[in-house]
């Protein structure tokens, strides 16, 4: 067997990740949690998912395991395997293994991403017993207290081909997550990236205007995200036009009719 290392990424947030709720949400998080559900956000890209679960990690005060999902991801990556250790073998945890024993949040980023027969895996730590049967190890692990599983998908993103199963879909309680209203995305700019709070409403301002050109075939539209990025970019001096430019604009099209387009708001809505 090849010799493998297996980094696990198990993070204990000792500081508060910042995160502005748009809603109920971390209530319902907290219950949730509280009552051993499973959790699914679903939203465009960044609008704060994966900023919310770190929040509620470090409000709960729960370890996170993190899994970026993708195509060949097997089930024994999540559970585990045995691994040739200077000739001795060895078993070493997935992480989703890991965090059910440590009682962490397990957070499968992109779940969609991940085949049906891996997806499975997860399903018996969604009943109430709240197991994981490791067939390999010969195992069958409790979840500890604490232990939860929360997922995220992009639904814009999803192919025809690529979609949960009903019966892994009804194991979740389902947050829906999308762009904050402007007075909110305003803090949130303010905050993330450092400017005042002018600058802050006029980017949130343009970001509208561009979002509208999903009308005209503007197929990705700004996340708060890049307008985090925008704005600090600005808040160390680059210039508000340039910083626009690279880091709004150019991020979402390469269509020259696209940019003309957002390139007219940029001079329309920037003092
Ligand atoms: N409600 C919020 N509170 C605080 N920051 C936020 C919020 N929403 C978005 N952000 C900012 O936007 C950035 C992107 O958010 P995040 O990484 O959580 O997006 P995401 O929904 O996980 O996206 P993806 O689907 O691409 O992974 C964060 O790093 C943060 O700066
Ligand atoms: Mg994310």
């Amino acid at each position: 067997m090849e010799e493998e290392t297996h980094r696990q990424a198990v993070r204990h947030l000792r500081e508060e990740p910042y995160y502005l709720p748009q809603g109920d949400e971390v209530a319902i998080f907290e219950t949730c949690h509280a009552r051993g559900l499973a959790v699914m956000l679903k939203g465009p890209t960044g609008c704060g998912k994966t900023r919310f679960v770190e929040h509620m990690a470090w409000r709960l005060g729960r370890p996170l395991v993190t899994v970026a999902c993708h195509d060949d991801l097997s089930a024994s990556d999540l559970t585990g395997r045995f691994l040739v250790r200077g000739g001795e073998t060895v078993w070493q945890d997935g992480p989703l293994t890991l965090a059910a024993r440590l009682g962490a949040i397990c957070y499968l980023d992109e779940i969609v991403e991940a085949r049906q027969d891996t997806v499975v895996v997860i399903h018996p730590l969604t009943d109430d017993r709240r197991i994981l049967p490791v067939d390999k190890a010969g195992e069958l692990v409790e979840a500890a207290p604490g232990f939860q599983l929360v997922v995220s998908y992009n639904p814009g993103y999803q192919h025809v081909l690529k979609d949960l199963k009903p019966s892994t879909r009804q194991r979740f309680v389902a947050l829906d997550f999308d762009f904050p209203p402007p007075e909110l995305e305003a803090r949130i700019v303010m905050h993330e990236g450092g400017v005042d709070e002018p600058t802050a409403r006029e980017l949130v301002a343009l970001a509208a205007r561009i979002r509208n050109l999903r009308d005209r075939g503007l197929t990705e539209v700004p996340s708060s995200r890049l307008l985090v990025a925008t704005a600090r970019l600005m808040a160390s001096g680059i210039p508000a036009r340039e910083a626009c430019r690279v880091a709004l604009m150019g991020p979402l099209s390469d269509d020259p009719e696209l940019l003309a387009a957002m390139h007219d708001l940029v001079n329309v809505v920037l003092a």
